[in-house]
């Protein structure tokens, strides 16, 4: 067992406009008064326009749940007509931003520079990037699931140093998985977790590797969480479609039941 405490991510994508994300982190603040929160973090990635209000729910009922942007810019602030800086952010009280997701990557054409950038700039306003990396079908039906996912995670996290490694979370997401149905089994994400584990050590030493903590997500829901939690290197899950619903994404919160 790792001494690292697991992280349940909730991507809200772009779904819920304030008044609904008001209403979910009100409810989801009551429904993990029943679980024991020393064991486990909750988070949530509200669209940008909920985020102010995620945090008047969460200062107000000093409820046990972190939050953040589901991207950044790269930049730090200028003429980037559309964008949100990472101290934007952070003045936001936000803890997390995730950076380079599937659906980034598909649809707004970020590659490695891209979300490198973004990581570098989540650290440099003080917030921890959630690195999302993962194959595509093709890739895991030829085999490739652990090369391809190993590049993509080289790639985001070149020229971080130790101090930042350490903190950063990776978000293992298989493409094929994410909004599907089809969870890839314990064993298939745990293969790819503990290879990302593998090339941080190698790249950085056991302690930062230790550290690290690497999530899986791809049609997590309650009913299958427990299972990929008892893999040595998934360390947590970032949820999409299941963590809309605030009972659904508290049982996957309180996975230990
Ligand atoms: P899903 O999405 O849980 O709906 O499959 C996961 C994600 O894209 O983060």
């Amino acid at each position: 067992m790792s001494n690292r405490t697991p992280l349940m991510a909730g991507n809200w994508k772009m779904n819920l406009d304030w008044k609904q994300g008001l209403a979910l982190v009100e409810e989801l603040g009551e429904q993990l008064a029943g679980v024991d929160m020393s064991r486990v973090e909750a988070a949530v990635l509200p669209p940008f326009v909920d985020i102010r209000t995620v945090q008047t729910a969460v200062e107000a009922g000093s409820l046990p749940i972190a939050y953040g942007g589901q991207d950044l810019s790269a930049h730090e602030s200028g003429a980037y007509t559309g964008e949100v800086s990472g101290s934007m952010l952070k003045a936001l009280g936000a803890t997390y931003a995730a950076v380079g997701h599937s659906e980034r990557r598909q649809y707004h054409g970020e590659d490695e520079a891209v979300t490198n950038a973004k990581v570098k700039a989540a650290f440099a306003a003080g917030l921890v990037p959630i690195l999302c990396v993962g194959e595509p079908l093709e890739e895991r039906q030829a085999g490739n699931q652990v090369e391809y996912t190993l590049a993509q995670l080289r790639g985001g996290i070149e020229g971080l140093d130790a101090a930042d490694a350490k903190q950063i979370v990776i978000a293992y997401e298989p493409v094929w998985a994410i909004g599907t149905g089809e969870v890839a089994t314990p064993d298939d994400a745990q293969e790819v977790c503990a290879a990302i584990r593998g090339a941080l050590r190698e790249q950085y030493g056991p302690e930062v590797a230790d550290a690290v903590r690497v999530l899986y997500g791809g049609s997590v829901k309650s009913s299958n969480v427990a299972e990929l939690m008892t893999k040595e290197d998934v360390d947590g899950a970032l949820v999409g479609g299941a963590s809309l619903k605030a009972e659904e994404f508290a049982k996957i919160v309180g996975y230990q039941g």
